[in-house]
């Protein structure tokens, strides 16, 4: 949608703002309302048409779409890649470093809704949900309750890996359910888990194997690409549940589905996959023990509008020099 922009002299004082794929209107409001922007919303995001259209514009936002080095290159006008969302690795970050755009991030809208998506999977899980739920639809009232196993979250210990926005999320909604809290995150201090109520542990080996929860929440990257495989999945207790609502790849998708079928571990969730969407020759499609979702983590209508408007201020508050610095992403 195009607002105003039709003299020389708007062309110099607008910024353009490209919305690669759309965003809730509640973030497309802010712009509409601010002075001296207007956007435009690009849903074809093949490499061609980014091309094509990128280099008009001063800033975009995106969602799941790439921005390579060869859209990137084209774009002399770009100054700032403002993310729906927390993670990056869709932006080539080393061109965009050398080429000074700034990368913005929706730093404090949707911690809560992953962690929500979290218990919600860890919950069903626990709860043999979609069991029942299919027990009773099949007549079966009461008949297999006894066959099908459910465990409590109360006093068990979950082992959060990752210490960040959403970790620290997480941990607060498991002190409500009265857990042991363990977290994995060499970059984060002691004292400041212990003041959310959380033991720092060195080893991500050894807190594996007392862990009856395991929840990854770090970024994907060549350190921790395959982190949890099946050598390591080994060593969890046979009741253990492993999410993942991070990036997919953190957690082998290949050893997940061995260590499952093997009854190395009980159960897992993921919202996350190494190829998006899940190729559907992924075994994982027809393994009953994992519940998954098309990482949908931020999508409650909330945080939708949140992300939303967190993006397109973070454009606006940039440009007029008030940016949050927890927004930007230091390369
Ligand atoms: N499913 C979704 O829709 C969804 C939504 C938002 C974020 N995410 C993903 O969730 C993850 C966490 O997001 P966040 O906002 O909490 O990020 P964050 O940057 O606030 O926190 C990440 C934490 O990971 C820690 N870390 C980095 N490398 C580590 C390692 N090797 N071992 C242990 N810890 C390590 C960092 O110290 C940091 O504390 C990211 O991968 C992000 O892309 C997914």
């Amino acid at each position: 949608m195009k607002e105003g922009f039709d003299s020389p002299w708007d062309r110099q004082i607008m910024k353009k703002v490209a919305i690669i794929e759309n965003i809730h209107s509640d973030g497309l409001d802010l712009l509409k309302n601010t002075p001296g922007y207007e956007y435009e919303i690009i849903d074809d995001t093949s490499e061609k048409n980014l091309i094509n259209k990128l280099p008009n514009f001063d800033a975009c936002t995106l969602r799941v779409s790439k921005l390579n080095s060869n859209i990137l290159s084209k774009c002399k006008n770009l100054k700032i890649i403002s993310r729906h969302g927390v993670g990056y690795d869709n932006v080539d970050l080393e061109y965009i470093k050398k080429n000074n755009i700034a990368l913005l991030i929706t730093a404090t809208a949707n911690a809560s809704a992953v962690a929500e998506h979290v218990i919600s999977m860890i919950l069903t899980i626990c709860k043999s949900l979609s069991l029942y739920n299919k027990e009773v639809r099949d007549g079966n009232f009461k008949k297999n309750s006894n066959k099908i196993k459910t465990i409590e979250l109360l006093n068990k210990t979950i082992l959060i890996a990752g210490f960040g926005r959403i970790g620290k999320s997480l941990a607060k909604m498991c002190s409500g359910f009265n857990m042991i809290i363990k977290v994995y995150d060499p970059f984060v201090s002691k004292d400041t888990m212990n003041l959310h109520n959380c033991t720092k542990v060195d080893s991500l080996d050894d807190s594996l194997r007392e862990c009856d929860f395991l929840s990854v929440h770090m970024p994907l990257n060549s350190k921790t690409k395959n982190l949890i495989n099946f050598q390591n999945l080994k060593k969890m207790k046979k009741n253990a549940i492993v999410i993942n609502t991070a990036r997919g790849g953190i957690i082998n998708e290949l050893d997940l589905h061995k260590a499952l079928n093997e009854n190395i571990i009980f159960g897992a969730g993921l919202d996350v996959f190494e190829n998006e969407p899940i190729q559907k020759e992924n075994p994982l499609l027809k393994n009953d023990r994992v519940i998954l979702s098309p990482h949908i983590a931020t999508n409650t209508d909330e945080c939708l509008s949140r992300m939303s408007i967190e993006t397109t201020k973070n454009i606006i508050d940039f440009f007029e020099n008030k940016i949050d610095k927890s927004m930007i992403v230091k390369i």
